[in-house]
């Protein structure tokens, strides 16, 4: 196993069999030596240093139906809100000051996000903001729509592919959505030019091991700057309400990978990894990770948007996350920077 991670890391790549074995037959003390060479790659291109995005949570309202997700259309449980422009510029001021340089937009395909809608929320956003950047993350959109939304100035597009098999796509979502156009839309948004981040749940339903690789290759072959992976953590009010949630093991094991096989790679320890498990952020980092997104949302909306059952920090005041993130950060040997936390 040791002669497989070393290839990794020297190489950047290894067969599907070697992956198959490092996703199936590794013990504890093998996981440590792939965090130990992830870490060491990790810190060779960026240091110690952990960039953060201050995360906005925008609408909740969907029109898609995706079956693990909470905020899905046919949630009628679900309590709906859209921020206003208004509301998005306070969270960006607030974030502002407490030293964030990215601006996340996040929120459900929300028939109210139009073009225009959006354009000018970016715009304002970067003639307030000038030294951030803006991140959205929005779904699928028409090349001309992603086109405009570059134009008006968002630098960065978070769009998960979700899974990169073709069979299980259709287990996790209804047959209006396709892998083809998912990743149709990963290839305009790189075209045109954004910092792309595709990315996977980690054991959701019907995920098996060949799945993964498929989604390590592809993550391979997109070259994206960005990789969002977090376990699957079920809601009570979906189709997927029964299922297993994904593992912190599994998900610690595919950090590592992902950074030994993209290594200036931007990977953040999510918000699901915290959620599993107390110290799962700092674990994601410790096995590769070096980004944080915390929420800027306002407390008054934020448990309305569980994607996921038990969601932490839907409480929290940004400022408290902020300090609370930076002694976690401290604690393993990091430092949470002031950075716009560019690809390098
Ligand atoms: N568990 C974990 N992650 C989820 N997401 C959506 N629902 C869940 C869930 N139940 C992830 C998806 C989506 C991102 C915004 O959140 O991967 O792309
Ligand atoms: Fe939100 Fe710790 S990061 S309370």
């Amino acid at each position: 196993m040791k002669t497989i991670i070393n290839h990794l890391a020297e190489n950047q790549v290894v067969s599907r069999d070697d992956l198959r074995k490092l996703l199936t037959n590794i013990t504890k003390e093998e996981q440590e030596y792939l965090a130990e060479k992830a870490r060491e790659v990790r810190h060779q291109v960026y240091g110690h240093d952990v960039y953060t995005r201050g995360l906005i949570e925008f609408t909740n309202y969907c029109k898609n139906d995706c079956y693990y997700c909470g905020i899905r259309r046919s949630n009628k449980q679900a309590s709906r809100y859209r921020l206003t422009k208004e509301d998005i510029l306070l969270c960006c001021k607030e974030g502002y000051e407490l030293g964030f340089r990215t601006f996340v937009l996040q929120g459900g395909e929300d028939g109210y996000s139009t073009d225009d809608y959006i354009e000018d929320l970016v715009r304002s956003m970067k003639e307030e903001y000038p030294d951030c950047a803006v991140t959205l993350s929005i779904g699928e959109r028409s090349y001309e729509s992603y086109k405009r939304l570059y134009d008006a100035g968002a630098d960065r597009y978070l769009l998960r592919h979700e899974t990169a098999n073709e069979e299980h796509y259709g287990i996790l979502h209804p047959k209006e959505l396709t892998l083809q156009n998912r990743k149709q839309c990963l290839i305009n948004l790189k075209n045109i030019g954004y910092q792309v981040g595709c990315g996977f749940m980690v054991g959701s339903p019907g995920q098996t091991v060949d799945n993964l690789i498929d989604d390590l290759e592809f993550v391979k072959e997109l070259a994206p700057h960005m990789v969002g992976i977090g376990p699957f953590i079920p809601h009570k009010d979906t189709p997927f309400a029964e299922k297993e949630q994904g593992t912190l093991e599994m998900t610690l094991r595919l950090l590592s990978i992902i950074r030994l096989m993209n290594p200036h790679v931007l990977l953040p320890a999510t918000t699901a990894l915290g959620t599993i498990h107390p110290k799962g952020r700092e674990q994601g980092i410790l096995a590769g990770a070096n980004v944080v997104m915390p929420n800027l949302s306002p407390v008054e909306v934020r448990k309305k948007y569980m994607l996921y059952d038990n969601k932490i920090c839907t409480g929290d005041e940004a400022a408290e996350c902020r300090v609370c993130l930076q002694k976690r950060m401290e604690s393993i040997g990091y430092c949470l920077v002031v950075d716009r936390g560019d690809y390098k």
